[in-house]
């Protein structure tokens, strides 16, 4: 490593990073190989469900004598955590968990994760890491608007900023009008909160007469959900901000898996000491080589109640190497594999749709796109809404939709129909936004 790149790692913005953040990459495989054996170990002791399918597999913890010896573990799905309802992937007995969380699913039973009193500890840290590498400084005020209860968000950035040294405000998602006043009134330098939900605040505090530049806010937390660099370059210019990707997810910890640094804002960090990152083939499984696109996986290296092997995420992206810190990139995740929609046999994700509408001066990122069945055929309807002070019925809209369709035929490959809507049309989400909408009733 040169001296100035040692240098600028010494610190961020002036504040200590923890030694494991200078780590090198030789230091970091070694705590990881060593933290995956106990972790594997752990499991297959601890959790009949993992040690019935190692067996299966025929492999034990101690065949681990490298990283790359993972490969031969089997993967672990949502669908293990289904079967297993509510508590039997516990490695720990129940009581020793003091914190449950869940999430809803699409269908079915929800998906439970439990965490013992170091877990909330390890988690606490890592948010606060996070937090920090966003650019936030103990002192600050910070506004949580992720969503508190059985969602990992709001008690997940609540934990880490006060860990940090943060005067935490509460403020869970939804009450949009009371939210600005408390911006406004509270001034926090600190916003953590969906993207697309903070485009609703953004256009309340429009609403309210107000400035969306001129507030306290001076960095956005952003994660739960994708979102494109051109939806960052829109959110930083509407509200002046930074804009730092978080990510995270419940089945290996909750948010604070990786996050932005604030000096490079190039991708989130994964917090390599404490989770092992592949990129796999979605459709084999087959581990990658390091820098190919794929599905992230993702074995937890330290939790106790809930350790997690192999992982299937859903999500796509690539690994990157460190630049901020030594610790791996994962490329900005701009889609999971269940959003992906089929049309006419193209493969489409909203967030190429996103990035066309965030092009166009006169559409607001407020859209869905919307699934239906024509015949043998799946169409796509993408609605999306005029920014405010543009013409709804007035050839306006008529010009915008017919561009954005082009833009989604020559840029995408597939025919669509653009329905431009009066600013407000598309239901806004307090928490996650819903960006298709499958009407095709199979
Ligand atoms: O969404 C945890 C979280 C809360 C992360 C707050 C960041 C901020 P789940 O509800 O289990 O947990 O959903 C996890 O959300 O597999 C991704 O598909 C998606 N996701 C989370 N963060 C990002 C992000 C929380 N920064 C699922 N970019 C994950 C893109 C994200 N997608």
């Amino acid at each position: 490593m040169s001296s100035t790149s040692a240098a600028v790692m010494v610190s961020a913005g002036g504040f200590p990073l923890e030694p494991i953040e200078r780590a090198s990459v030789d230091e970091l495989r070694a705590l990881q190989l060593q933290r995956l054996r106990w972790s594997l170990d752990h499991a297959y002791r601890n959790v009949a469900h993992y040690r019935a399918k190692f067996d299966a597999a025929g492999v034990r913890p101690e065949d681990l004598n490298s990283l790359d010896d993972l490969a031969r573990f089997p993967f672990t799905t949502k669908a293990d955590l289904r079967e297993t309802y509510p508590f039997g992937m516990f490695a720990v007995p129940r009581e020793k968990a003091v914190r449950i969380h869940a999430s809803s699913g699409t269908t079915g039973k929800p998906t439970v994760v439990g965490y013992t009193a170091r877990d909330i500890d390890a988690w606490a840290n890592l948010m606060a890491r996070s937090i920090r590498a966003a650019g936030a400084r103990p002192g600050d005020i910070a506004h949580v608007s992720y969503g508190y209860g059985l969602f990992t968000g709001g008690l997940g950035a609540h934990y880490g900023a006060e860990r940090l040294g943060l005067t935490v405000v509460p403020f869970g998602g939804g009450q949009t009008e009371r939210q600005v006043q408390l911006i406004v009134d509270f001034r926090p330098a600190i916003i953590l909160v969906t993207p697309s939900y903070m485009l609703a605040i953004a256009d309340e505090i429009e609403r309210q007469g107000l400035d969306p530049r001129a507030t306290s806010l001076r960095i956005g937390v952003f994660g739960a959900e994708p979102w494109t660099n051109e939806m960052r370059a829109e959110i930083e210019k509407r509200l002046a901000i930074d804009a730092v990707d978080l990510y995270g997810l419940s089945e290996v910890m909750g948010p604070g898996v990786a996050c932005e640094c604030l000096e490079t804002k190039d991708g989130p960090t994964i917090w390599e000491d404490h989770f092992y990152p592949e990129i796999v083939d979605p459709h084999t499984g087959v581990v990658l080589p390091e820098g190919e696109f794929g599905e992230l996986v993702f074995t937890s290296l330290s939790k106790e109640a809930l350790p997690i092997v192999r992982y299937r995420t859903r999500d796509l992206t690539r690994l990157l190497p460190g630049s901020a810190r030594t610790m791996r990139r994962m490329q900005k995740i701009t889609g999971r594999s269940d959003d992906m929609m089929i049309v006419r046999g193209v493969n489409v994700f909203p967030s190429q749709i996103e990035e066309l509408i965030l092009q166009r001066p006169n559409l607001a990122p407020h859209y869905v796109c919307e699934l239906t069945r024509e015949g043998p055929m799946d169409a796509l309807t993408v609605r999306v809404e005029l920014k405010s002070g543009e013409h709804h019925d007035g050839a306006d809209a008529v010009g915008a939709a017919a561009a954005l369709e082009h833009a989604i035929k020559t840029y995408i490959g597939v025919t669509v129909t653009v329905r431009v809507e009066p600013p407000g049309a598309i239901e806004r989400s307090v928490g996650k936004a819903k960006r298709v909408i499958d009407k095709r009733g199979r």
